[in-house]
């Protein structure tokens, strides 16, 4: 049923609302994983390490092992709060941010991804966390879904928009057949799309199979005036 212009702003408005509140929780929990959990397994180092020294020496290989085994839980435990919230979007920005998030991407899948991000140094904040949350999840569908080898991420600042471009290598999809999936359907294009519709932007998704995907997303920069400073090029 067709909605009218005040319901629709309202719903906008109500969407953008849980958005944020979902972003500081989100933001409350990475900082517990990161800095309660961290400081926690940095003291377990310290008795690992007394209690090896009071040890027999033949207890060595063991105690590497739980070490090593710890090490990697430490190594989780700051992706996961990284995933979760990362603290360089809200210190530093878009760029910076996306620049880490690419390269751990790229670490983790072996994708080859390409960053061009001519935006302003400092956004508002819905529109940095809006922009990097369509990254993250573009990036899991190209990982999961794509069977690509490369990426190319660019970001530009025109007028008064934020233009955006999201293009893989991969297989690529019939956007039909995906829309006309009944029960599996999944949550992140149309997740892409509400998120940018409730801050007024827009999503167009361009695919074929066998010829890559492209996101294009335009999104109001909530910046007028021609003073800014370009953040990377
Ligand atoms: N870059 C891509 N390359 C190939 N296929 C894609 C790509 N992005 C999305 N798809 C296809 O579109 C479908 C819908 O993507 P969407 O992100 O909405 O859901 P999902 O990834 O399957 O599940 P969810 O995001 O909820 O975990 C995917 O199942 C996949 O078939
Ligand atoms: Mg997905």
């Amino acid at each position: 049923m067709p909605r009218g212009n005040g319901e629709y702003r309202k719903a906008s408005l109500t969407l953008q609302r849980v958005n944020e509140m979902l972003e500081e929780q989100s933001r409350r929990i990475a900082h517990a994983v990161h800095d309660e959990a961290g400081q926690l397994l940095a003291a377990v180092f310290i008795r690992l390490d007394q209690a090896a020294r009071e040890l027999p020496p033949s207890c060595g290989t063991c105690f590497q092992e739980i070490k090593e085994m710890l090490e990697l839980i430490e190594l989780q435990l700051r992706e996961i709060s990284h995933d979760l919230r990362p603290a360089v979007l809200d210190d530093l920005g878009l760029a910076p941010a996306l620049q880490c998030l690419t390269e751990r991407v790229s670490q983790r899948s072996g994708l080859v991804i390409s960053l061009t991000c001519s935006v302003p140094k400092r956004l508002p904040p819905h529109v940095e966390t809006t922009l990097y949350r369509i990254v993250q999840e573009s990036l899991t569908n190209v990982a999961r879904h794509a069977n690509a080898s490369q990426v190319e991420i660019r970001f530009s600042h025109e007028g008064d928009l934020v233009r955006g471009s999201i293009r893989d290598n991969g297989v690529g999809f019939d956007l039909n057949e995906v829309l006309a999936r009944k029960g599996t359907r999944g949550l992140g294009l149309v997740g892409i799309r509400e998120r940018l519709e409730s801050v007024g932007g827009t999503l167009s998704c361009h695919s074929q199979p066998g010829r890559g995907t492209e996101l294009i997303i335009n999104i109001p920069s909530g910046i007028t005036n021609g003073d800014w400073l370009t953040a990377c090029g």
